[in-house]
C-alpha cells in the first residue's frame, strides 16, 4: 500500500487594498457586477468577472429560475459566454465575488463542484491554468494559481478514451 498525498497553496490578502493594481481592478469590477445577478429566490448574487489572455473582459453572473435546478452559477454563465465570444483565447484570471442580501458577504467563497469541473475542463481545452481571485465585497482575498487545484483525482476527457 502506498500512500499519496495532495497538496495546494493559495495566497491570502488581508484585502483587496493589498493586490496588484490589475487584479485589484478586476475584483472591483466582480463586486460590482453582482448587480446583474438575477437571484430572487436565494438573494445570494454571485458576480465573476475574467480577463481573457486578448486583454478583452468578461462577464458572469448567477441567474436563477423558478424551477430551481434550471438556475445556472455565475461562474459557468461567464464560462459559456466566454467560449462563445472568443473560442479559444485562454482565461488568465477569473475574479469572483458575490453580495449576500441575507447576511454578510465579508469571506471568499469558492466554486461549487459543478463550476469546478467546468473551469478545469475549460484550462484542458485552452490548454492554460485558470487563476481565481476569491472575495466578498470586503475583507480576506485568496489568490489561486489554478482553478483545477480545486478538484483533486477529478474526472477527464482522458478518462474517456
Ligand atoms: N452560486 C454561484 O453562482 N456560484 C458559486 O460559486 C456558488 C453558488 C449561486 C447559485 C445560486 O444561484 C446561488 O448562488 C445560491 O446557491
Amino acid at each position: 500500500m502506498n500512500k499519496e498525498e495532495y497538496r495546494f497553496s493559495y495566497e491570502v490578502y488581508d484585502s483587496a487594498d493589498e493586490l496588484n493594481e490589475a487584479d485589484a481592478r478586476l475584483v472591483k469590477e466582480a463586486r460590482k457586477v453582482t448587480a446583474a445577478a438575477y437571484a430572487p429566490y436565494s438573494n445570494f448574487n454571485v458576480g465573476a468577472v475574467a480577463k481573457m489572455g486578448n486583454n478583452e473582459m468578461v462577464t458572469g453572473t448567477n441567474q436563477e429560475n423558478a424551477s430551481y435546478p434550471v438556475g445556472i452559477c455565475a461562474e459557468r454563465a461567464l464560462l459559456a459566454t466566454a467560449a462563445n465570444l472568443y473560442p479559444k483565447v485562454p482565461i488568465d484570471t477569473i475574479a469572483i465575488s458575490y453580495d449576500n442580501i441575507n447576511g454578510k458577504s465579508s469571506h471568499p467563497i469558492s466554486p461549487c463542484g459543478m463550476c469546478r469541473q467546468t473551469l478545469a475542463e475549460y484550462e484542458e481545452r485552452v490548454s492554460q491554468p485558470i487563476r481565481l481571485i476569491l472575495s466578498g465585497q470586503d475583507g480576506k482575498v485568496y489568490v489561486l494559481k489554478s482553478a483545477s487545484s480545486l478538484l483533486p483525482l477529478s474526472f477527464g476527457s482522458a478518462d474517456l478514451k
